[in-house]
Order: structure tokens, then C-alpha cells, then sequence
């Protein structure tokens, strides 16, 4: 079979990797893929945001299967266009992405349909008055504002006073996002501690697939300002089985079936964002794809081949379906980004030592934000690579990957020191 995969991230590297192992698979390409990815198929230099140049590449390639990595163009309608044209796409559609496209949305379907979330409300420019107003219904700060729409990544606002949640109202409404913040959600601040889960659906039928922790705050001790993550583990010892059956009975479940009944059938992998207190999980947020990092460690632990599972998301039959076998080792990915990162990352240094990195027992390094200069490797983005280990134990496969973080020679490089310190602590 042949498949292409839509990205060029870490994510979609480990998607590579593992698909790669597949014996059902003949041909990998993807767009528009990076140096890493390169070493294990074919990359053409179409953008992950181009969805008429990804659909005009699909006419040409006509793979078995499309496997969409990043929500922009699932939520510009990529899925839609490439079922129409008869290609088997594992992603939602236009309709289905709005769970992640639209805060609002994703909000009143949790309300419709009883699943549990924060209390919250929606306001548009017009209601700035009436938001501040909402604010005097929470016992105090902090405070949530959500920009509606896609804000790569820095929609949310969380702030320490009525101040601060006046300002960034008006800020918001305003149109600091764009389009995106046009309309805002504010909601109740929930405590607890943040898992991610992630399931697969085909539509009408949702199996669970892993739950995992990122770490998404820049700093050691989960501090500083928020990234798109710095690390990620799994499994996560708080999702263990019985919790996992409580996400799947009162979140995953219900959503899908919400999805379907509101003729907006749910394909692809669903990653919901949790909060868990001692009353159980409540939804953080959804999103419709795969979690970076949390992908690569979730494809470093399976160990049956996923690209049945995948095939049936695209094209249904998912309960027919084996269920995927995972290896019991733990896994964990250590992100390297540029100095400045989440601000302006230092680019264009040259990173050396990858070689020995990927030979650490277990490791296997993702690239996130590389590019090919000469015979160099250089670094081009702010996450630049996914350091990944599994490992007998979690604090073995920690090891691991800082030993092979120690093993490349990057000095405008950094990552956090203490990826998985949650667990570990346990
Ligand atoms: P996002 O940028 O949407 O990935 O999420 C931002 C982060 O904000 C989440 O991972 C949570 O840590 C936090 N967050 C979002 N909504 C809430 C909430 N209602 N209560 C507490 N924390 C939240
Ligand atoms: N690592 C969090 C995300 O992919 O949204």
C-alpha cells in the first residue's frame, strides 16, 4: 500500500517510522516531510496548509491512504475534498474538525450532550460588556479566555486577575487573534492534573488507543510561558485502566456518538485534553489529530502495526478490528528547541552528533524543525527535535533519551531537564 502523509513535523516522523515497519506498506510520501523524514520516504515539497496543492498531489500520487498530521487543513476542509475524489483519508471533515476548529462549538456540543467540561459562555465583540460581567460569576481568579477559532496554539489566555481579564477582553474582541478571537469563550478554571487521551474512530465506533502527559509550559518545574510542548510520556500512571474506561464511557463515547447523530461523522484519531480531579475527568479541550510529542512516544510503544486500524478510521469497520497490542515498555520524548523558543527561536546552527544519539539502546530521534544545508543538518524552527526512548522502566527510557540529548553537539539547543518528573515522582 502506499500512503502519504499530510506534515512535516516531528508527529509526522514518527507516523513515517512506524508505517515504515509495516510489511502491508510499500511506499511512503510525504508533504512536505523534512531531512529526518527523508531518510525513510519520499518528500515532495508541498506545504501541510496547501490544500488545493495536497489535493493536486493526491490526484497524482492516488495512495491507498492520506494520513492528515496537523488540524489547519483538516479544519480548511482537506478530508472533504479527498473523499470526494475517492481517497481513503484517516481525519475528520471540515464539519467534524470544528471539535477543534471552534471553541464555541466544541463547548455547546459538550453541553448538548452532557459530557463534562468547564461551565462557561460564549461573547462577540459586541458582548464585551456582558463578559466582563460573566467574570463576577467565578469564586475569583484565575481567569480563562479562549479565542473561538485557530490561534496556533496561543488562543488560550489564563489570567490572575479582573484587571488583566478586563484588558485582554478587549484585546481579544478587539481582534488579536485575527478572525479567530471575533467571538471568545470564557470559562471556569478547573483544577486537577492534565492527561491527553487518544482514541480512534471510524464514524460510528471509537477503541481506545493510549493516554499520555506533555509538558507543555517552557520551563523546568512546569513553569514560564506555554509551548506546543516540551515533552510528552506514556502511559500516563494516572490514566490507568479503570480511568481510561471512565474517558471512554463519559467522554469518547458519547462525543461519537453526538458527532454521528448531528450528521457530522468522527474519522480520524480523536485527542482529547483532560482535567482529572477526585471527581473524575472533565474535557480540557479537543483536538482532531495526533498530539506533538505525544504521537511519537504512542507510535515508539505499539507493537502491532497500526495501518489496518488507520485504513478502518478511513473507511469504516473499525470494530471489526484486532485490538492493537502495545509493547509494555514505557516511552518518552525530550524536545530540543532553539534558544528564544516559544519567542523567536535562534535558526541555522548546525546540529551534529545524531548519529550517535540514534544509537542509544531504545532512542530513536524525531526531527521537528530541521533543514538540510550541504551535508549539514541545521536547525529551522523553534521544536527542533524529539529525542525518544522506551526503556524496561520510565525512569530507564528518561535516561536513555538525556543520555543521547547529551550525545548531540547543538550549542544554540536546549530541553527541559525534567520531562516526565510527574510519574517519576509517583
Ligand atoms: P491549548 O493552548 O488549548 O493547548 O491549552 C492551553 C492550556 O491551558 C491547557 O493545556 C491547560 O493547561 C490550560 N487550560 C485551558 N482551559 C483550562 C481550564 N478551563 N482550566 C484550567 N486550565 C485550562
Ligand atoms: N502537545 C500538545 C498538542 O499537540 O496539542
Amino acid at each position: 500500500m502506499k500512503i502519504l502523509i499530510v506534515g512535516g513535523g516531528g508527529r509526522e516522523h514518527a507516523l513515517a517510522w512506524r508505517l515504515k515497519q509495516s510489511s502491508r506498506v510499500t511506499e511512503i510520501v510525504v508533504a512536505p516531510g523534512n531531512p529526518g523524514i527523508s531518510t525513510l520516504a519520499r518528500c515532495e515539497n508541498v506545504a501541510a496548509d496547501d490544500v488545493a496543492a495536497l489535493v493536486a498531489l493526491a490526484r497524482l500520487e492516488r495512495p491507498n491512504l492520506v494520513i492528515v498530521g496537523p488540524e489547519a487543513p483538516l479544519v480548511a476542509g482537506l478530508a472533504d475534498k479527498l473523499r470526494q475524489i475517492d481517497i481513503p483519508v484517516f481525519g475528520p471533515s471540515a464539519r467534524a474538525a470544528m471539535l477543534e476548529g471552534s471553541k464555541g462549538f466544541s463547548k455547546d456540543f459538550m453541553a448538548r450532550y452532557g459530557i463534562p467540561t468547564a461551565r462557561y459562555r460564549r461573547f462577540t465583540a459586541e458582548q464585551s460588556a456582558d463578559a466582563k460581567a460573566y467574570l463576577e460569576t467565578f469564586d475569583g481568579p484565575p481567569y480563562v479566555l479562549k479565542a473561538d477559532g485557530l490561534a496556533a496554539g496561543k488562543g488560550v489566555v489564563i489570567v490572575e486577575s479582573v484587571a488583566e481579564a478586563h484588558a485582554e477582553i478587549d484585546a481579544m474582541l478587539g481582534g488579536k487573534f485575527g478572525a479567530a478571537s471575533a467571538s471568545i469563550v470564557i470559562e471556569e478554571f478547573m483544577r486537577g492534573e492534565e492527561a491527553s487521551f487518544f482514541a480512534l474512530c471510524d464514524g460510528e465506533t471509537a477503541v481506545a488507543l493510549a493516554g499520555a502527559q506533555d509538558h507543555k509550559r517552557v520551563g523546568e518545574g512546569d513553569t514560564g510561558p506555554n509551548t506546543g510542548g516540551m515533552g510528552a510520556y506514556s502511559p500516563a500512571p494516572i490514566l490507568d485502566a479503570a480511568m481510561q474506561q471512565r474517558v471512554m464511557d463519559e467522554i469518547v463515547t458519547p462525543t461519537v456518538a453526538g458527532m454521528m447523530k448531528d450528521g457530522r461523522p468522527y474519522r480520524g484519531v480523536l485527542f482529547v485534553g483532560l482535567m482529572i480531579d477526585a471527581n473524575g475527568p472533565r474535557v480540557v479541550e479537543y483536538n482532531v489529530r495526533f498530539g506533538d510529542p505525544e504521537c511519537q512516544v504512542i507510535m515508539a510503544r505499539l507493537k502491532d502495526d497500526p495501518l489496518p486500524q488507520l485504513l478502518a478510521c478511513a473507511t469504516g469497520g473499525l470494530a471489526g478490528c484486532k485490538r492493537l497490542e502495545r509493547f509494555s515498555d514505557p516511552a518518552v520524548a525530550v524536545v530540543m528547541a532553539g534558544a528564544g523558543y516559544p519567542g523567536e527561536p535562534k535558526k541555522g546552527g548546525v546540529i551534529g552528533g545524531l548519529e550517535e544519539a540514534g544509537k542509544v539502546e531504545g532512542v530513536t530521534v524525531f526531527h521537528a524543525g530541521t533543514a538540510r544545508q550541504g551535508d549539514d543538518i541545521v536547525a529551522n524552527g523553534g521544536r527542533v527535535l524529539n529525542v525518544t526512548a522506551t526503556g524496561p522502566t520510565l525512569q530507564d527510557a528518561v535516561t536513555r533519551a538525556y543520555q543521547a540529548v547529551d550525545l548531540i553537539d547543538w550549542p544554540d539547543g536546549f530541553c527541559r531537564r525534567d520531562i516526565a518528573w510527574r510519574a517519576l515522582r509517583r
